[in-house]
């Protein structure tokens, strides 16, 4: 029974390696995530029938699992099925935090049969299983706390607060988690009182360090949680000598790792700027700032539907503010209009346009944008040079050349959309307000840039009307 266990895993585990591979594609994302979750059903079940203990005994409480399993699923289920693709992120922060919350029980449960088995001293085996339920404990309290601020804050329920010297307290609040967890270890203290005292400090620790962290900057701040979770979770398949768990905990881990610093280094901020840094907070989300000044010039709805009915080519560029006005079916609708006049129509995306990875993709899949129309930023920047016009929706930061002229700003070096480089670029947002970063954006004032302002979905609907009328 134990091979076919094991083989079971090896199964489950290759169809997460495989679900991994196949989300990096739009087109085969579906499929993968289909695949990795028959792996984990398999993992499941294999584990509640065909685990054998070391004295041959299978798992009982079965009523208990089933009823257990069953709540989780209805409750997943109803909210993946009710999510809004913007509240994606508060979603994915929520699930996170279980899954911390789980490692962090199996930590106290796993403590309380130690402290069952422990007669007289602790034996090799009892200490190294030791290190694992404090790394499970600490590692999972933290990223079920941290992520569950995370969502109060995406979800609008919690507001960004400073404690005067906040990283001085947080850092303190580390020191002395790593420091008590050595001391038990060593056994200089003892006892289920320490054991929870460091559960204690560890939640306190998950929500001061994601408190100060600016609402916009939270997908980074998932991500690095994410990557805890794995790594919680992964100290469960050491204890449980569970390969699947092990291997599905390194996998999250080291997803979540490579995703964190792949969205860092797309933004060309350091992790640490991102968790201590001031830009992307709130005052950035109210885009007061403007420094660039000079005079923009307006389009009228009409002549930007002239200007795109009789181009060759349009590149169409989508950011946050496609998906605050849920625009992408209007979009989608002008895209179908200007290619039966046989205009050449693309999407140019941004790798950290939106506020989640992926976001642009996600939102323009749901609205039927065949795949191949989707261009990543570095093969589509040569094609603005024979770009007739660019269509911005809402997108700011991800166009601003500031990023590659003006060492002085926070953007500079973050990779952009070279769309000053198309014929003409017509700007579609609400008014001149700064995006995320809370910077000015000279592409504005170009002398081919056209801005159409107002909500993206109203301005792309009239825009289809014009289109239509011509
Ligand atoms: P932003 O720079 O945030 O600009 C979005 C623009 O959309 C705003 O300037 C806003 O201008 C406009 N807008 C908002 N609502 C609108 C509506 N209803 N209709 C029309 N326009 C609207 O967005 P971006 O260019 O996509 O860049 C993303 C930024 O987020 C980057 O700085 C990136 O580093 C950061 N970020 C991204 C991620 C990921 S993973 N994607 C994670 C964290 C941070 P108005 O107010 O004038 O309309």
């Amino acid at each position: 029974m134990d091979k076919i266990l094991v083989l079971i895993y090896l199964i489950s585990s290759v169809t997460f390696m495989l679900g991994l591979k196949m989300l990096s594609k739009p087109d085969s994302a579906r499929k993968g995530n289909l695949i990795a979750a028959v792996g984990m059903v398999l993992a499941i079940f294999a584990t509640i029938f065909l685990y054998t203990n070391s004295r041959g005994e299978h798992l009982g409480n079965l009523v208990w699992i089933f009823v257990a399993l069953g709540i989780g699923t209805g409750i997943g289920w109803v909210m993946a099925k009710r999510v809004q693709m913007t509240a994606m992120p508060q979603m994915v922060s929520f699930f996170n935090g279980m899954g911390g919350a789980c490692a962090a029980l199996i930590s106290i449960i796993e403590y309380n049969h130690l402290l069952h088995e422990v007669s007289g001293s602790m034996d090799a085996s009892m200490t190294s299983k030791m290190i694992i339920i404090l790394a499970g404990l600490v590692i999972g309290s933290v990223s079920f706390a941290g992520s569950i601020i995370a969502y109060g804050k995406l979800e609008g329920k919690i507001n960004d607060y400073n404690l005067l010297g906040q990283q001085f307290v947080n850092i303190g609040l580390l020191l002395a988690i790593v420091v008590l967890s050595v001391l038990f270890y060593t056994g200089t203290v003892s006892g289920p009182l320490w054991f929870y005292i460091i559960l204690g400090l560890s939640l306190l620790y998950g929500i001061l360090f994601v408190f100060p962290i600016g609402g916009a900057d939270m997908p980074v701040v998932i991500s690095l949680l994410n990557s805890f979770t794995g790594v919680a979770a992964a100290c469960g398949g050491f204890l449980y000598d569970n390969y699947v768990m092990l291997i599905g905990g390194i996998l999250v881990g080291s997803a979540g790792t490579i995703l964190t610093v792949a969205m860092c280094n797309a933004m060309n901020r350091s992790l640490l700027n991102v968790l201590v840094g001031n830009f992307g907070g709130s005052s950035a989300a109210s885009g007061a700032a403007s420094t660039t000044g000079g005079t923009s010039k307006e389009i009228t709805k009409s002549d930007a539907a002239i200007l795109m009915k009789y181009a060759k080519k349009v590149v169409i560029v989508p950011g946050y503010g496609l998906a605050v006005a849920q625009a992408q079916h209007t979009c989608h609708e002008l895209e179908n209009l200007l290619e039966a006049e046989g205009v050449d129509v693309k999407y140019a995306i941004h790798p950290v346009a939106g506020r989640m990875p992926g976001h642009m993709n996600v939102l323009l899949a749901e609205s039927n944008v065949s795949y191949d129309k989707l261009v990543e930023m570095e093969d589509i920047n040569p094609e603005f040079a024979t770009t007739d016009v660019v269509l911005v929706v809402g997108a700011n930061d991800v166009v601003n050349p500031a990023a590659k002229t003006d060492p002085s700003s926070p953007i500079f070096g973050m990779p952009i959309l070279e769309v000053e480089n198309s014929k003409n670029v017509i700007v579609m947002k609400r008014s001149m307000k700064a995006g995320y970063a809370g910077i000015d954006n000279a592409l504005f004032y170009q002398p081919k840039t056209y801005m159409l302002f107002g909500d993206a979905k109203d301005t792309l609907t009239k825009l289809v009307n014009e289109v239509k009328s011509l």
